[in-house]
């Protein structure tokens, strides 16, 4: 795919290291709740690829949900404004959750909807990301599961977007935007 204008695209991760890093991941969540049955809740967009590959690594009984935040605006700053677009369509109490996000940025996401979930009391709440970019973080969030650390930079692919582009991209690629 070519980008439009003065747009460039890097691979920063190759889908071979991602799919090898999900199947990890996959393998420790399964040890973590071995014997015990898992709700996993994708926050869309960004999420559903991971989720898709993430879920079929869990060798447990899995359901499955989802919810909607609007967090960043059309470009690549955030608002620091988060705000749920659509709920649960179920009860989560007494659930073992596992909150699965494509990319840990500011924290203010992970933050808010952490706090929403955690108040619906289930009986245990994990936090799985792709992606983390600790150099932005404005809110401290504990997550359980990583898939890699990244730098300081706008990355789009493997469910990522910029402004609703790239996220069919398989391997994850920082993004350079020509100057405004
Ligand atoms: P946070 O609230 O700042 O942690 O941002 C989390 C959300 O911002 C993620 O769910 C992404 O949708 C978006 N985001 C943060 N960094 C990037 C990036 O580098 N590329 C694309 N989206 C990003
Ligand atoms: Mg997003």
């Amino acid at each position: 795919m070519s980008p439009t204008g003065q747009e460039h695209l890097r691979v920063l991760l190759r889908r071979s290291a991602i799919q090898r890093r999900i199947r990890e991941m996959g393998r420790q969540i399964s040890r973590d709740f071995r014997g015990e049955r898992l709700h996993l809740i994708g926050v869309l967009k960004g999420a559903s690829i991971f989720l898709s590959d993430l879920i079929r690594q869990i060798r447990l009984e899995v359901s499955l949900d989802f919810m909607a935040v609007s967090s960043y605006g059309k470009g690549s700053q955030t608002s620091g404004q988060v705000r749920l677009t659509k709920d649960l369509d179920t009860s989560i109490e007494g659930l073992n959750v596992v909150l699965v996000e494509d990319i840990l940025d500011t924290g203010l996401t992970l933050h808010y909807l952490y706090r929403i979930l955690q108040q619906r009391r289930p009986k245990a709440l994990r936090v799985a990301v792709l992606l983390d970019k600790p150099e932005r973080r404005v809110q401290e969030v504990k997550v359980d599961y990583v898939g890699f650390q990244i730098p300081n930079e706008f990355v789009v692919g493997y469910g990522l977007d910029y402004a609703e582009r790239y996220r069919n991209l398989r391997d994850v690629c920082v993004l350079s935007l020509p100057p405004e």
